[in-house]
């Protein structure tokens, strides 16, 4: 399965999708980043893998851009890693079911930004990250999978962000590997094995 990613900054998530690649069944064919200075370019390079930046400051060019590459790349899946650019319908329809993203919150819960922070406001004492389809609204298509983390009284938004982000990892890789093995699907809503999920997969790491 051919992916190309879109990531903005660190690309931690990035180089987790990359480490796993030959074996999970998949392949990182193309990085687009809306910024020159992304981490995530450089990552990209030392794995050899093809990369644009993209200048996004109008979002009609940038997403023609990225149109243009998706089009020449056809990727089977477009994952958004850390991709900070909110996606017009027209481009979400264009590669409609096609496209996911990784969001560091227990989606409906939290959509935009400064998760962290509003789960400790709201008292939370748990916290997490999804992956989902993206549809028109932000981080708000079918949830595919979830991974959760408790929240301490101590915590602040930075320890939550350090404690989810080795489980975002595993989250977002487990989740590419799935659908690269054809036993995550979404006809009629989320299948497991052909068999309708009622909810979105769990994919914690053990210590949970
Ligand atoms: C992750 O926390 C992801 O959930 C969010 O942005 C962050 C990206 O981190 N959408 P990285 O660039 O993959 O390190």
């Amino acid at each position: 399965m051919k992916l190309v990613v879109f990531i903005s900054g660190r690309g931690s998530n990035l180089a987790a999708l990359l480490k796993n690649q030959a074996q999970n069944g998949y392949e990182v064919a193309h990085v687009i980043s809306n910024k020159a200075s992304a981490l995530g370019l450089e990552i990209a390079q030392e794995h050899g893998v093809n990369n644009s930046h993209i200048v996004w400051t109008d979002r009609n060019q940038g997403e023609q851009h990225a149109t243009e590459i998706l089009n020449q790349v056809k990727p089977d899946l477009i994952v958004l890693a850390g991709f900070m650019k909110v996606l017009s319908a027209e481009f979400v329809a264009q590669f409609e079911n096609k496209i996911i993203n990784i969001h560091p919150s227990l989606l409906p819960l939290y959509p935009g930004l400064n998760t962290h922070q509003r789960a400790i406001n709201d008292g939370q004492t748990t916290h997490g990250a999804s992956v989902h389809l993206v549809d028109d609204q932000l981080d708000h298509g079918l949830v595919l999978s979830q991974c959760h983390i408790a929240i301490e009284p101590s915590d602040t938004a930075e320890s939550l962000a350090k404690k989810l982000i080795s489980k975002e990892h595993k989250l977002l890789t487990e989740t590419v590997k799935m659908i690269a093995q054809g036993v995550l699907t979404w006809h009629n809503g989320l299948e497991y094995s052909n068999e309708p999920l009622k909810q979105a997969m769990v994919i914690d790491s053990p210590d949970m």
